[in-house]
């Protein structure tokens, strides 16, 4: 019975919204289609630097079977569904974003390595009506890749993506999985998968991102360059966002992040006002007033997910006024010490100690705080205003290789090739009556993306201006 429904034409779309198709017209959708096939498509770029990351992932797990899906669609509502993103491990390791796709790593007989296959769903097929009555059908979601042509695209053997979970479920042998992205692959590795050994697979993956290569160096330039843009586009609107709402704002860079990149890397800040003392202000839905500031947190992600992490906090009439000034300048301040902290060789955390040391000192300074200095730093009592971790690393996640090890990561030493982000902040909540009142309601951070190099670091971020004059200077260019 199973088999012969399977060699049924597929009749309808999950929803049944397509019911009942004659003979006739069956037969008519068979035939009288061009053969398309590619001869030669173009490689992906990175298609030398995913071998080499395959090739590392071999070597750390000889002998066992690796998983690495790309996830499948969610749904949004009925039969529509969220804008697809592949997980970056899969990505990473491939360079496709293909929904469902699953990459193996079969370990060789000898022993020696392993084989990989990248499992996609191929053309569809035009005799059992799949290409025009299936929901996943070519003539409903677009033209896809032959297996041959992905086997040149990325680099790697392909394989009908229908035979994974089959061929994962007959095969013997200890095996891992990144979980968390496909349910129906896991339940086919059930038995031969642990969560302490699969946890080690994903830790793995994490720590092999943390020092970027040359082609991802490009992308994250590349997203800097596009997320400078961006906020450019913001700049020269802000009389626009003034007559609407901070919606404007999102929007405006957004389409630079669509027609420039995939997406925006995370839900843009656009904070106007008070709402900048507020860290993750996504509602993007109040007012913008000419003599508050806006905080803008944006960034662009490339086609291959690369993210620009970029904040800037600007006087939405282009002068800031004495305070804001002054509290922009000392976080300015405390940015250029977490800048200068960044090399190879330093402890990660190094410029978060220098950051937070220039903050406390301008607390104490302005009165906020009882000094020394010091004992402020070891109580963490700037931390009400500071409030947040100065970076994170950076790479296609925006909080990029979030399981790595502690030893590694936070506890670990930077090197060449590291990316991260440094953006301290001060944040004055509306109703905090420690403070005068008119420091209320004033939100500031700086954030820009650094890359360790060989001698030091480099801003990849650097398009936009950081002082408080050069920021005056280049809104009142842009606005002309
Ligand atoms: N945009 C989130 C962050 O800065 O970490
Ligand atoms: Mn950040
Ligand atoms: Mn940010």
């Amino acid at each position: 019975m199973a088999e012969a429904a399977e060699e049924q034409p597929v009749q309808q779309r999950k929803n049944g919204l397509y019911p009942g198709v004659s003979d006739e017209l069956a037969e008519n959708m068979r035939s009288g289609w061009a053969d398309t096939e590619l001869t030669d498509p173009e490689p992906v770029p990175q298609a030398g630097h995913t071998a080499d990351r395959r090739a590392r992932l071999s070597a750390r797990f000889p002998g066992e079977r690796l998983v690495i899906p790309a996830g499948n669609l969610k749904t949004r509502s009925n039969d529509t569904e969220y804008r697809f993103r592949s997980s970056v491990e899969y990505a990473y390791l491939t360079g496709d974003q293909t929904e469902d796709g699953v990459l193996v790593l079969e370990p060789r007989a000898d022993g020696e390595g392993h084989d990989a296959t990248l499992y996609l769903l191929p053309r569809s097929n035009r005799e059992n009506g799949e290409f025009w009555l299936d929901g996943q059908g070519e003539l409903w979601v677009g033209r896809r890749y032959s297996l041959a042509e992905a086997a040149r695209v990325y680099g790697l053997p392909c394989a009908d993506v229908r035979e994974v979970e089959g061929a994962l479920r007959r095969a013997s042998g200890p095996a891992r999985v990144v979980r968390s992205y496909d349910a129906g692959v896991e339940a086919a590795l059930r038995d031969k998968v642990t969560a302490e050994r699969d946890e080690e697979l994903q830790t793995f993956l994490s720590e092999m991102r943390l020092v970027k290569d040359a082609f991802e160096i490009g992308e994250l330039e590349a997203a800097c360059t596009s997320t400078a843009r961006g906020f450019e586009d913001v700049v020269k609107v802000l009389d626009k966002a003034e007559a609407t709402s901070e919606r404007y704002i999102e929007g405006t860079f957004f389409l630079r992040a669509r027609v420039e990149g995939n997406d925006v890397g995370y839900g843009s800040i656009c904070a106007a006002g008070p709402h900048a003392t507020t860290l993750h202000w996504v509602r993007n839905d109040g007012a913008v007033r000419s003599g508050e500031l806006l905080l803008l947190d944006a960034g662009v992600e490339t086609n291959t997910l690369y993210t620009a992490d970029v904040t800037r906090t600007l006087p939405i009439n282009g002068r800031f006024d004495d305070l804001q000034r002054k509290i922009y300048d000392a976080v300015y301040e405390a940015q250029e010490a977490g800048i200068a902290a960044v090399k190879p060789g330093a402890k990660y955390l190094d410029f978060h100690h220098a950051a937070q040391r220039v903050l406390a000192t301008k607390l104490v300074e302005w009165g906020l705080l009882d000094g020394p200095v010091e004992k402020v730093l070891e109580l963490g009592l700037q931390r009400r205003w500071t409030l947040h971790g100065t970076g994170h690393m950076l790479g296609m996640d925006v909080h990029d290789c979030a399981t790595a090890r502690r030893e590694t990561y936070a506890d670990g030493t930077l090197e060449p090739g590291m990316c991260l982000t440094v953006e301290p902040g001060l944040y004055f909540q509306a109703d905090d009556l420690t403070v005068p009142e008119e420091y209320r309601g004033i939100g500031v951070r700086i954030e820009d993306d650094i890359l360790v190099t060989e001698d030091g670091n480099r801003n990849l971020s650097a398009a936009l201006p950081r002082t408080s004059t050069d920021v005056e200077n280049w809104m009142a260019r842009l606005k002309g």
